[in-house]
C-alpha cells in the first residue's frame, strides 16, 4: 500500500489544497491530509473546526482521509506507514521555502516529498489572502469550498458584531 499526506495548517482548506489532494489520490493507494497541531494555534479557525471542514470537503472521497499530527512530520509518516509527502508549489518561493524542508525530512526519515504544480486558477491562492479578503466581504467565488466561505462569513461577522452568528 502506498500511503501519502499533504500536511499543512489549511486555515482554511483552499481549492487549490483540494485540488492537490485529489490529485495526490490518483497517485497513490492512501493519502491522508494532515493538519499541524502547532499550526492550528491562534488560527482563524481551531483545530476540531479544520478537521470538521476537511471531513466535510472529502466526505465519500475516496482513498483520502483526515487526521491532525502533532510534532515533526517524518515522525508521523513513521508511525502511519507513509512513504511520500505530498506539496503543491505554486510557484519559485514555495520551491524555494520547500526544497530545505525535503532534504531535512529525507535526512531524518525514508520519506520523499512530492511537488505538484499547483492548478494555474489557483496560482495565487494562499489561506492568508482569502482571509483577508473574506474578513472585508470580498468575493472568493470559486477559490474556497462553499462549507468553508460559509464559516468564514459567519466568523467574520460575529468578529464585527453582527447578528447572523
Ligand atoms: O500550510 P502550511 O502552513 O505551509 O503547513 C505547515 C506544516 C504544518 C506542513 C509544517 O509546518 C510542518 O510540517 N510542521 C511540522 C513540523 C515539521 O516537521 N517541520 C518540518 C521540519 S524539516
Amino acid at each position: 500500500m502506498r500511503r501519502a499526506v499533504c500536511p499543512g495548517s489549511f486555515d482554511p482548506v483552499t481549492n487549490g489544497h483540494v485540488d492537490i489532494v485529489n490529485r495526490a489520490a490518483g497517485l497513490f493507494d492512501e493519502v491522508v491530509v494532515a493538519v499541524g497541531v502547532n499550526s492550528a494555534k491562534g488560527g482563524l479557525f481551531s483545530l476540531a473546526e479544520r478537521l470538521e471542514m476537511l471531513r466535510e470537503v472529502f466526505a465519500g472521497v475516496e482513498r483520502v482521509r483526515v487526521d491532525s499530527f502533532d510534532g515533526l512530520i517524518v515522525d508521523y509518516c513513521t508511525e502511519q506507514g507513509i512513504s511520500a509527502i505530498v506539496k503543491g508549489l505554486r510557484g519559485p518561493a514555495d520551491f524555494e521555502y520547500e526544497l530545505p524542508m525535503a532534504h531535512m525530512n529525507s535526512r531524518m526519515a525514508p520519506v520523499e516529498t512530492v511537488f505538484l504544480p499547483t492548478d494555474p486558477r489557483f496560482g495565487y491562492v494562499s489561506s492568508s489572502l482569502m482571509k483577508v479578503v473574506l474578513a472585508n466581504d470580498g468575493d472568493v467565488d470559486g477559490l474556497l469550498p462553499a462549507t468553508v466561505v460559509e464559516r468564514a462569513r459567519e466568523r467574520y461577522a460575529a468578529r464585527r458584531g453582527g447578528s447572523d452568528a
